[in-house]
């Protein structure tokens, strides 16, 4: 293998250097480019380009793979739990058990919002979308928590209080939205399931505390909590890069991952699926609008930016689906349609010619409703498990003596010069 990539512009040679990751893959290092041969390059969605280098999360899109930390995410699904998979991913290590209880501890004793934050959410308008809410929330953390960060503690007292406020926010939210009083957390129980309790306790209906809904909420977190440089993630460290406080760079990654074609594509799932049953629509119906170029409908929970295979996140996830369903006893029609859908999908030479198969949201809503988590908040729940990965990926942003300030170059397409009109010559 070379160590450049020869580039020939106007008949000159330019020698380019290649970066080689640890797993193999190539880059071409361009940072001279413009400076030595006044081009830039052109990359629209930046598919083909690299802006970090990270030691955080590997991904073969080829081959469907996914290591947090060089760990397979099929063996932490299967034997960690979310407390523990945040802690390798932001120090890079699985934590020894004194680690790991300092670090349940600290999320225990950070788990109370200051009450003057409940003025907050009585303010905003009753529709009002969670993700908004948990964006400016987010971002209004740091006026109570202005202290500068220690980016050299492991068990890392602003990281973990983040991750464990922006869960109490969460549940504060939904409580307000209903109308109904909030739930304070219990020193007894886990992160997961203080959520489920914050949640759906109330005075009259106690919560019935499940270890199956427990369990499943600590893997879907788990499948959530990284994805190298994604659309949030990117958001994350750009807006971190001008060295912004951490609270207005997660808030930022949140409102990306608003979006329908990101993180709020599990929202989007489900209405889909409601919207065929309701309409009796079929499989074919959905996918014929899908193959449309005229249309801008897109099957949702379908396509990957790198993955050209299944989503590892999204096998795990359609078996977590069928156990958590079997051992409740749910019935949940839009399992049934959403089996259907994947399967036409599945063989349909669009879906096939463009390697178009399910992602994490294709079965995530199904889990998230069984658990009896409302649809509106179906993104949140990715936003508290994609928080540990922001919160790695904005430390090595940070501890990085390499990174710049994000700032892109473009093709300018408009006038060239020309001279103002005044308002009476227009
Ligand atoms: N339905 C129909 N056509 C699709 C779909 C889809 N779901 N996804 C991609 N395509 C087509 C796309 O129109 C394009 O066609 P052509 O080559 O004729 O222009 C081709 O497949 C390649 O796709 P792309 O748009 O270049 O892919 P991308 O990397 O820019 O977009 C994506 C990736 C996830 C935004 C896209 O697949 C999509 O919109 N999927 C539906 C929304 C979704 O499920 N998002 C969740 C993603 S996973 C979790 C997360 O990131 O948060």
């Amino acid at each position: 293998m070379s160590e450049f990539a020869t580039l020939l512009i106007d008949g000159k040679e330019y020698k380019l250097p290649v970066i080689v990751g640890t797993e193999g893959e190539k880059a071409i290092d361009i940072r001279k480019l413009r400076q030595e041969t006044g081009h830039i390059t052109f990359d629209p969605g930046f598919g083909n380009t690299g802006s970090c280098q990270s030691a955080i999360t590997f991904m073969d899109g080829e081959k469907g793979i996914l290591r947090y930390r060089g760990i397979p995410i099929e063996q932490l699904a299967e034997k960690s739990t979310f407390v523990e998979t945040a802690y390798l991913l932001m120090n890079g290590y699985l934590p020894d058990r004194e680690s790991l209880t300092r670090t349940s501890v600290m999320l225990n004793d950070f788990s109370l919002l200051h009450e003057d934050m409940k003025f907050f959410y009585q303010n905003f308008p009753s529709k009002a979308h969670p993700m908004g809410i948990l964006s400016a929330m987010v971002n209004a953390l740091r006026s109570f928590y202005p202290e500068l960060i220690d980016l050299d503690e492991d068990v890392n007292r602003t990281f973990l209080r983040i991750i464990s406020k922006v869960r109490t926010m969460a549940a504060v939210a939904y409580k307000i939205s209903r109308g109904h009083a909030t739930v304070y957390p219990r020193p007894d129980y886990s992160y997961c399931a203080n959520f489920l309790h914050m949640m759906f306790d109330n005075p009259v209906i106690p919560y019935r505390m499940d270890q199956e809904l427990v369990d499943a909420l600590n893997v879907f977190w788990i499948l959530h909590a990284d994805h190298e440089q994604n659309c949030s993630t990117a958001a994350v460290r750009v807006v971190g890069s001008g060295k912004v406080n951490i609270y207005a760079a997660l808030s930022a990654g949140i409102s990306a991952l608003w979006g329908p074609l990101h993180g709020g594509a599990n929202q989007a799932v489900i209405q889909m699926l409601e919207g065929m049953q309701q309409n009796n629509l079929t499989p074919a119906h959905v996918i014929e609008k899908a193959r449309d170029k005229t249309d801008p409908f897109k099957l949702m929970g379908f396509g990957h930016r790198v993955y050209k295979t299944y989503d590892p996140r999204a096998k795990i996830m359609k078996t977590m689906c069928d156990k958590v369903l079997k051992k409740l006893q749910i019935n949940d029609p839009l399992l049934d349609v959403a089996m259907e859908l994947e399967e036409a999908a599945l063989n349909d030479s669009y879906f096939q010619d463009k390697n178009l198969y399910p992602n994490v949201d294709f079965y995530s809503g199904i889990v998230l409703r069984a658990m009896g988590i409302p649809t509106k908040m179906f993104t949140v729940m990715f936003a508290i498990g994609r928080l540990p990965g922001w919160i790695a990926q904005w430390r090595e942003d940070a501890l990085d003596p390499n990174q710049k300030i994000s700032r892109p170059r473009q093709v300018y397409m408009g006038e060239t010069i020309r001279d103002y009109i005044p308002m009476d010559k227009r």
